[in-house]
């Protein structure tokens, strides 16, 4: 009989691990300590903008129309241990407050509340992104506190899901890493990814430490590529290069790669920053902080490229104080198709310029609602257009596809000043430029 799967914590990995998984064929019971969003999902709504994960909901809820009805969810611990064989641990590592570390309380939380309950021999997986050594630790914890002793496992199965592609990164991985124990953990994990296995997904079997490893490993490498195309645009800056076409031209290279090369205001998000920060962290407390003393780099890097934007702003304006100086900013979102804003450079650039008295108004097409809790100080306006009426300055710096779009002509009838800074190197310098815009870009030479 096919494995019946629950999902403890119905966050972003969760919801649509959950989904997929209902979309596989397996029956799935989803757990949440936030009776909202338990409600929410049961109606088959979906607590973020996720293109697609809202349909995938609809098609699996029990009780919506025309549903297949394998997906519920629940409120009880209790109720997941009694129906599940594998139970997949999804909930979030944050940065802890105040350290580089990855906080460990909901993970740990969860283990706490699961393994009292098991009474049936289960498999229970960890795709949280954790400080490696967690799974061995949270091993031992399973087999302290579970009735059924060592017929409660562990695996450990890291999520590469990215942001605005979770569906599809969900339901195609472009790879399965599972680290294991045990023959039998492998074969029922083999069992549960059948369909994506069978379509080609490599499925890679490791130990604990490098399961945990390869997610840390992966996102410092992604980060790595990005900071190093930020530092090539900062040189470029200096020597008057041309940053989008040296990325172009490395890119051939196929040993480089054009992906990730994208030179703008930099990485943000709920995973990339703090799970570089976490790993060295980690690399510390395991006596080799040397190897990833260049991590602080890529870092810091990063993080100049938002105070970059400010000075190109101030720059574009004619230097001096940003006071009574109107800016509008395209894009709230740490990257398009998302309504995430965590640690996004987008919103940290409006922010810092409207601290330094910039009248400052934001236009995002899904963020702007969780960007209006975060920085209720900043503008906010419904539409682009409306953003951009009487700006001094135009910064585009999420580069949602409804920019490219944007017309440059009817734009430049609603600013003060046609000058648009582009934070992402996203849109056509010469389209703008022929609409008698100024346009300048990090890494880009002026004309
Ligand atoms: C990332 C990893 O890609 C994913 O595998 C992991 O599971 C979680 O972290 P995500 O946070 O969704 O996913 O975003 P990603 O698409 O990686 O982009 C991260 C940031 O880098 C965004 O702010 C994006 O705008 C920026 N970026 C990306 C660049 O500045 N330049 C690029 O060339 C690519």
């Amino acid at each position: 009989m096919a494995p019946k799967i629950t999902v403890i914590g119905t966050g972003y990995l969760g919801a649509t691990h959950a989904a997929a998984m209902a979309e596989l064929g397996f029956e799935v019971l989803g757990v949440d300590i936030s009776p909202e969003k338990v409600e929410m999902l049961s109606a088959g709504r979906v607590p973020m903008y996720e293109p697609g994960l809202e349909e995938l909901l609809g098609r699996h809820v029990a009780g919506l129309e025309g549903s297949s009805g394998r997906l519920r969810f629940t409120t009880s611990y209790e109720e997941i241990a009694e129906f599940g064989d594998v139970h997949f641990v999804c909930v979030n590592t944050p940065q802890k407050h105040g350290e580089y570390a990855a906080d460990m309380s909901y993970v740990d939380t969860a283990f706490e509340q699961l393994a009292p309950h098991l009474r049936r021999p289960c498999l229970v997986v960890g795709k949280s992104t954790v400080p490696v050594g967690s799974a061995a630790r949270l091993a031992d914890r399973l087999a302290e506190l579970a009735p059924v002793g060592e017929d409660a496992e562990l695996a450990w199965n890291p999520e590469f899901l990215r942001e605005g592609f979770a569906v599809q990164d969900t339901l195609h991985p472009d790879r399965i890493v599972v680290g294991v124990t045990s023959e039998r953990a492998e074969k029922q994990l083999r069992e549960v990814y059948q369909t994506p296995v069978a379509e080609g997904s490599p499925f890679i079997v490791t130990d604990y430490p490098t399961a945990e490893l390869v997610k840390a490993s992966a996102n410092s490498f992604l980060a790595t590529k990005i900071s190093f195309i930020n530092a090539m645009a900062e040189v470029c800056e200096a020597a008057d290069g041309d940053v989008v076409k040296l990325a172009e031209a490395i890119g051939h290279d196929e040993r480089i790669g054009k992906k990730f090369l994208r030179a703008g205001i930099g990485f943000g998000g709920g995973c990339l920053p703090k799970d570089l920060r976490a790993f060295m962290a980690r690399a510390g407390e395991l006596g080799v902080d040397q190897a990833l003393t260049f991590l602080r780099e890529i870092d810091s890097i990063n993080m100049r490229r938002r105070g970059q934007m400010v000075e190109l702003t101030r720059e574009a304006l004619g230097g001096g104080s940003f006071l009574g100086k109107r800016v509008t900013v395209l894009g709230a979102t740490f990257k398009p198709d998302s309504d995430d804003v965590r640690d996004s450079p987008a919103l940290n650039v409006a922010g810092q310029i409207h601290l330094q008295g910039g009248q400052v108004t934001v236009y995002d097409p899904k963020g702007i609602e969780n960007a209006r809790r975060l920085f209720p100080t900043l503008g906010y306006a419904p539409t682009a257009l409306d953003a951009a009426r009487g700006a001094d300055v135009v910064l585009h710096l999420t580069e949602w596809q409804e920019f490219r779009d944007l017309d440059p002509a009817a734009l430049g009838q609603a600013v003060a000043e046609r000058r648009i800074l582009d934070g992402r190197n996203a849109l056509d310098p010469e389209l703008w430029r022929e609409a008698g815009w100024t346009y300048r870009a990090l890494g880009r030479p002026r004309a």
